[in-house]
């Protein structure tokens, strides 16, 4: 098996430099991936520099992963970080124009720092690698490496989604970024809806031969093939964290303190994307709709900040706190507070036992690449008492997690009426097709894992001729 380097922009770099390391879904699918193949994960150490020198900071793991990092210039941080790629791509990405900056100096930032990943990275390559890159930050990165020279095969992951062309072409100079995404030669995405947008906008706007079926986009006789990975989460690792004292401690400190009422939880970072205004305009709804149900359920929404140097992810904080406080000052007694608003992270074992005493889970971004939240949550459930998952048909999770409409209960998040009489639903839902939908969910979840997400992206990226 040949050895692996993963670059993305952020590294799971161990504590030793006081860095926080990566947050989400991504970090702990690339140490799994890098403790299966072993090799080096290159990226962002999260630090600044006043001046770029490129050198790189190693760190090895006691689990075998070597991570090597550079620091960035604050401009680069400002153009690339903030700017290009989670004040342009990520809100267009998601489908939200009406947030998308197109800010000239962004884009000269992401096409710098692009060039300071490829330079710095191409030293750690060696002949027989498999370079895997990753998500939005990095579209261009195959492009800069190859005009460095680099002959090795590199693969491309999305995490994102990825947007329909009429969204797309606002993006200035979009043919020149695809262009250069072509140079990959392996692109995977997270689900079927988002490929096709891909496969749909290399047809339309730059006039290549795409094969819907097996992926091959043919641009003036250059090839990529292109195709749908879903995400997994790491299912043996988080299931292990069910039996630990901490797991434990959590389930009981959320049981005892929600007495006998039905605890529903949300867990997200802290972005517009997630939907959490319209949830709890949905939340909101059902107490209206059913005030005999006020003291039935409490709802803990755990939503740790992000990303807080950019002005939209202020103004949804800011809306939250608004929106929370309201339906607190609606709906609470002197006893019972049904909004529980928490700007805090806590460890995957908490998070196991807070998802096990939680007997409804709301996945429901307005638009979501995959979502392992809602893999995590199903994860967690006693199969002998499961929770229902409440989950967006906007989330690239849905296409997996429907299960011929006998798994999770799909909503509209931008319907509050739809959120409502779901709830209300899973509130009422017979211990039995609790079950049944649980058997179904937890096939999905163990059988489509994280390892096989991996050894599917790189068994086909080894296929590949070069
Ligand atoms: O899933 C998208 C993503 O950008 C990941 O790459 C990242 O791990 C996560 O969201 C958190 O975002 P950030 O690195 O900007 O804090």
């Amino acid at each position: 098996m040949p050895r692996l380097v993963v670059i993305s922009n952020r590294v799971a770099v161990p504590k030793a430099r006081g860095v926080a390391g990566a947050q989400g879904g991504l970090a702990g699918a690339l140490n799994a991936a890098l403790k299966a193949n072993g090799g080096i994960w290159f990226g962002w150490s999260g630090q600044e520099t006043s001046d770029f020198t490129g050198s790189i900071n190693y760190v090895r793991s006691a689990d075998g992963v070597t991570t090597a990092t550079i620091d960035l210039e604050p401009q680069d941080v400002e153009e690339y970080y903030n700017g290009y790629a989670n004040s342009t791509l990520w809100p267009l990405f998601h489908y939200r124009i009406d947030l998308t900056k197109f800010e000239r100096e962004f884009g000269k930032g992401y096409e710098r720092v692009n060039e300071r990943f490829a330079d710095s990275a191409l030293p750690l390559i060696e002949k027989e690698d498999q370079v895997w890159v990753h998500d939005y930050h990095l579209l261009p990165l195959a492009e800069r490496l190859r005009s460095l020279g680099l002959t090795n095969k590199i693969g491309f992951f999305l995490h994102t989604p990825w947007p329909p062309t009429n969204l797309f072409v606002s993006l200035p100079y979009h043919e020149r970024l695809v262009r250069a995404m072509l140079h990959y030669d392996l692109l995977g995405f997270q689900c079927d809806a988002w490929l096709e947008s891909f496969l749909h906008y290399c047809w339309k706007e730059l006039g290549a031969t795409v094969d819907y079926q097996t992926g091959e986009i043919d641009l003036d006789g250059k090839k990529t093939i292109a195709r749908a990975y879903p995400i997994g989460i790491d299912y043996e690792f988080f299931s292990s964290k069910i039996d630990t004292p901490e797991a434990d401690a959590a389930q009981q400190r959320l049981i005892a303190s929600t007495r006998n009422r039905t605890a529903m939880i949300g867990v997200d970072r802290l972005d517009y994307s997630k939907g959490l205004p319209e949830r709890l305009d949905g939340i909101s709804r059902f107490f209206d709709r059913h005030p005999s149900r006020v003291r039935d359920l409490v709802y803990i929404q755990i939503a740790p900040p992000s990303r807080e140097d950019i002005g939209s992810y202020q103004d949804i904080r800011a809306t939250l706190e608004q929106k929370a406080g309201q339906i607190n000052g609606a709906q609470s007694d002197v006893d019972l507070v049904p909004v529980r608003y928490v700007n805090r992270g806590y460890s995957q074992e908490e998070l196991v036992g807070f998802y096990r005493a939680s007997k409804i889970g709301l996945v429901t971004p307005l638009r979501d690449g995959m979502n392992l939240v809602a893999k995590e949550y199903i994860a967690a459930q006693d199969p002998e008492d499961p929770g229902v998952l409440i989950l967006s048909r906007f989330a690239g999770a849905a296409q997996q997690m429907d299960c011929g409409g006998e798994g999770a209960l799909l909503i509209n998040p931008h319907s509050a009426d739809d959120l409502a009489h779901n709830i209300n639903l899973a509130l009422d839902m017979p211990l039995a097709e609790r079950k049944t939908r649980y058997e179904k969910l937890i096939a999905t979840v163990r059988d489509e894992n994280v390892q096989r997400w991996t050894e599917n992206f790189i068994a086909d990226l080894s296929e590949i001729a070069r």
